[in-house]
């Protein structure tokens, strides 16, 4: 069984037997696509646009929190324009050799999907400039005084970029984009109705209340819906005869100890170490993060868009601070100060 406080749980990335199943829920085309209807409306125009004029797609930013399908829509552009996929990332890429080589042999019309791009290190991306604006590199042959610059044409190509800190990027790489789009955390219904499809594509029977209630408590994040429903049907399978209603599901999720919000045992660290050892705060992220021993990007990323999401959290110039909700959901008391101080 995974530890509940596994980050995985949260970041989901996938153990590698799981992986398998995982790509099988991924939608292909838009169409299939549950949520995010604001950003699947625009895409759908710009897809069409494109198509309409025989032209690649401009280049595509999407940024947002792990686990909302940053990189199934990726595959979906690339599917919806008949595109092949180069799929690699930020870190992957270490050198500008690295990138030469992958951009010098992409074909006319294919999508280069570059996930973690706020990673890239800084000589590469400035390769990337140039790729992306007009289509050419910059490859230097030879070495010392006798070196010389060579322009190498590149096919037009459409780069996908993926990042969950779209602040973290420069400037000009952020202005090389042409279409950007936020990737907000999905409302229950969507997640139920992925629940639901997910289900029926691993033949899961399952009640339309139940999907409901996996939908409720995975963060708002269709990895953690798909990964609960696969750790509920887990429990189902064993304890009872597969099928999963809603007693079954609330059950299974209290053993996991998923709360009623969602919430996992580092959630809960993370809330209780700022009221009970910081006052309920503020306290610096850096601070925080040595006090519950967890990485800081990984509180920035995985953890605080959610609580700041449902409003347990503050993101103040001070630091982080608990909110009234949050002090309510996790039983304690609020002193007459904290009352008044806390929103
Ligand atoms: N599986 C994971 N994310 C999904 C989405 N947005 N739509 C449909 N199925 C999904």
């Amino acid at each position: 069984m995974i530890a509940v406080s596994d980050a995985r749980v949260l970041s989901a990335q996938p153990l590698e037997d799981e992986l398998q199943t995982e790509l099988s829920l991924r939608p292909r085309r838009l169409k299939e696509y549950i949520g995010q209807q604001k950003v699947k409306a625009n895409l759908e125009i710009s897809i069409a646009a494109a198509r309409k004029r025989n032209e690649t797609l401009d280049h595509v930013l999407l940024f947002g929190p792990p686990g909302l399908g940053k990189t199934t829509l990726g595959n979906i552009l690339a599917n919806e324009m008949n595109s092949n996929i180069r799929t690699t990332s930020g870190p992957a890429l270490e050198r500008p050799g690295d990138l030469v080589a992958i951009v010098t042999n992409l074909e006319k019309g294919d999508t280069l999907f570059i996930d973690e791009i706020h990673r890239l290190p800084a000589p590469v991306e400035e390769v990337l400039y140039s790729a992306m604006e007009d289509f050419y590199i910059d490859v230097v042959i030879g070495q010392g005084p006798s070196a010389r610059t060579l322009k190498v044409e590149i096919p037009r190509f459409t780069l996908v970029g993926a990042t969950t800190r779209a602040g973290l990027l420069t400037s000009p790489l952020r202005a090389r984009f042409g279409i950007v789009h936020r990737l907000d955390f999905y409302d229950a219904e969507s997640l139920s109705v992925i629940v639901r499809r997910s289900a029926e594509i691993l033949a899961i029977p399952i009640t339309r209340d139940a999907a409901d209630e996996i939908a409720r408590r995975s963060r708002g994040t269709p990895r953690i819906a798909n990964r609960l429903l696969r750790r509920v049907r887990d429990y189902a399978e064993v304890r009872h005869e597969g099928r999963v209603d809603t007693p079954i599901a609330r059950e299974a999720l209290k053993m996991l100890e998923v709360d009623d919000y969602g919430l996992d045992e580092i959630d809960r660290k993370l809330l209780t170490t700022i009221i009970e050892r910081f006052g309920g705060g503020p306290v610096g992220v850096n601070a925080l993060a040595s006090s519950i021993a967890e990485d800081r990007g990984t509180i920035e990323d995985l953890y605080e868009p959610y609580l700041i999401q449902i409003g347990f959290l503050q993101r103040t110039p001070r630091g982080r601070a608990a909110s009234k909700l949050a002090y309510e959901h996790l039983g304690y008391p609020l002193t007459q100060r904290k009352q008044t101080e806390l929103f």
